[in-house]
C-alpha cells in the first residue's frame, strides 16, 4: 500500500534518514519542522515508510519547490515524479501559473530529471550554495 499525503510530526525522522543520504549539505530537522502544516510538504509512504518527501513552498509570489528526494533504494520507480507531478497539482490547486527552483550547478542528475519534467532553465546564480552556483528553473503551469 502506498500513498501521497501531507506531512505529519512523526514522518520528520523518516525524512531526514533520506535527506542525510541525498544532499552534501543536508537540512536539519528543525527546518523541516518549520514547514508542518505547509500544505506543499508532502510524502510519499510505502508499506508504511516514508520513501520519498518534497515541499511546495505555497507563500511566495511564484510556487517555489524548496525541495524534493527519495530514499537512494527507492529511486528510479517513478516516486521522484509522482511527488513532482502532485507538487504541480498543488501549485495549480492555488492558483499559481510558475514553479521556480534552484538545483546545484554540480546536481547534472537533478538538472535532467526537471528537464524531463519541462522545467526550463532562467539563469545561473553564483554562490547560492556557498561552495556551488545554483541553476534557477522555471515550469509555466
Ligand atoms: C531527483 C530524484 C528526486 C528523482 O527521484 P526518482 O524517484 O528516482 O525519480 P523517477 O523514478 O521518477 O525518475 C528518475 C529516472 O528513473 C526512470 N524511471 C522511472 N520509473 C522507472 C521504471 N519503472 N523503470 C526504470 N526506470 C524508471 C525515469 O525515466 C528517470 O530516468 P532518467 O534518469 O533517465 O531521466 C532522486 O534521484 C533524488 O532524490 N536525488 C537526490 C536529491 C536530488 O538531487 N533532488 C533534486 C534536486 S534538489
Amino acid at each position: 500500500m502506498h500513498l501521497i499525503r501531507e506531512a505529519q510530526e512523526k514522518d520528520i525522522a523518516g525524512i531526514v534518514i533520506i535527506e542525510d543520504m541525498s544532499f552534501p549539505v543536508p537540512w536539519p530537522d528543525f527546518l523541516f519542522m518549520a514547514n508542518l502544516g505547509n500544505p506543499g510538504f508532502i510524502v510519499y509512504e510505502d508499506k508504511k515508510n516514508i520513501v520519498g518527501y518534497a515541499i511546495l513552498g505555497t507563500f511566495m509570489d511564484n510556487a517555489h519547490l524548496l525541495s524534493i528526494a527519495v530514499h537512494p533504494e527507492h529511486r528510479k520507480h517513478g516516486i521522484g515524479s509522482f511527488l513532482l507531478k502532485a507538487c504541480i497539482g498543488i501549485a495549480r490547486c492555488h492558483g499559481y501559473e510558475c514553479i521556480t527552483l534552484e538545483v546545484r550547478e554540480k546536481n547534472l542528475k537533478g538538472q535532467k530529471f526537471y528537464q524531463a519534467h519541462g522545467f526550463k532553465e532562467q539563469e545561473i546564480v553564483p554562490g547560492y550554495y556557498l561552495e556551488d552556483n545554483a541553476v534557477r528553473m522555471y515550469l509555466k503551469i
